[in-house]
């Protein structure tokens, strides 16, 4: 635990999320930390790890679609890593689903890509970054679902199209739109009493803007295990790990029958 006044912080944490009917959730790779996947801008983030393995020109070319157009290996590369085992949701995505059990109105917007929030229950998930479950060819643009190229992802190969052209998961790169639905809720947003943070750096634009524009309208809160530069606008600054937090104040919601 890094922060002072922690106690007096899960408290405030608790009051605001006892009182609060509707909650936007934000998460970024941090909540998926504990689960076994990098995050990205960390000390033992995936930039480093790609700056090191691949030769690339700058890190989040690994992610950058004019890069992926030259040269898609160290993504496929990449992607075969993340693949690998089968990852479970933390503690964390579970206390997430469970509020939205207990009654409460959650809307997840995630940056991440792995899934865990619909994996852990939750049933309003925006995964504003995209998606492996479907693809697309590059060349035609025909759409693939994830059980067809999914086999080749785990080997590290590159699926391809009958006609030749680079299937691409719908993760969204650097270059890419969002998808809609994002746009959609940015424009629109859903109704709500509390904006929580939960595992961003809040660096890459336009998802971090979302999670801002609510903070600056309705309570807020982050919880991160560093600060952000944005740490001023939330109502409710918690430096420490996600699912430490998250399991002090599930303790605490606990015992309160209602609420
Ligand atoms: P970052 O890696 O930028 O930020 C993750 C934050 O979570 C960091 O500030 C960590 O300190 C913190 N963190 C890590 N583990 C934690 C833990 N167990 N408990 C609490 N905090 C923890 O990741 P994102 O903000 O998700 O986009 O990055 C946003 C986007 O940048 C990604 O979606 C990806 C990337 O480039 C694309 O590729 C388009």
């Amino acid at each position: 635990m890094h922060d002072k006044n922690l106690n007096e912080k899960i408290n405030k944490a608790v009051q605001l999320i006892k009182s609060s009917d509707k909650i936007v959730i934000f998460t970024g790779a941090g909540i998926s930390t504990n689960c076994g996947i990098p995050d990205f801008r960390g000390e033992n983030g995936i930039y480093n790890m790609v700056k090191k393995k691949y030769n690339l020109p700058y890190p989040e070319a690994v992610f950058d679609i004019s890069y992926f157009e030259h040269d898609p290996h160290p993504f496929y590369d990449l992607t075969k890593e993340l693949f690998k085992s089968d990852i479970q949701p933390s503690l964390s995505h579970k206390f997430i689903a469970w509020l939205e059990e207990k009654g409460k109105t959650i809307n997840v917007v995630t940056q991440n890509i792995d899934m865990l929030h619909t994996k852990a229950g939750s049933k309003n998930v925006i995964e504003c970054h995209g998606t492996y479950l479907t693809a697309h060819c590059l060349k035609c643009g025909k759409k693939f679902e994830i059980n067809s190229f999914e086999d080749k992802l785990k080997k590290g190969e590159i699926p391809l199209c009958i006609c030749s052209g680079i299937i691409k998961p719908d993760v969204v790169f650097f270059g890419e739109m969002l998808p809609d639905k994002f746009y959609i809720a940015y424009h629109n947003p859903p109704e709500a009493d509390l904006v929580i943070v939960m595992g961003s750096s809040l660096m890459v634009q336009p998802a971090a803007g979302f999670a801002l524009m609510l903070a600056n309208k309705i309570n807020s809160m982050i919880i991160n295990n560093e600060p952000t530069v944005y740490d001023k606008i939330f109502d409710l600054v918690v430096n420490m790990d996600i699912d430490e937090f998250s399991s002090a104040v599930w303790e605490k919601l606990k015992k309160n029958n209602k609420f």
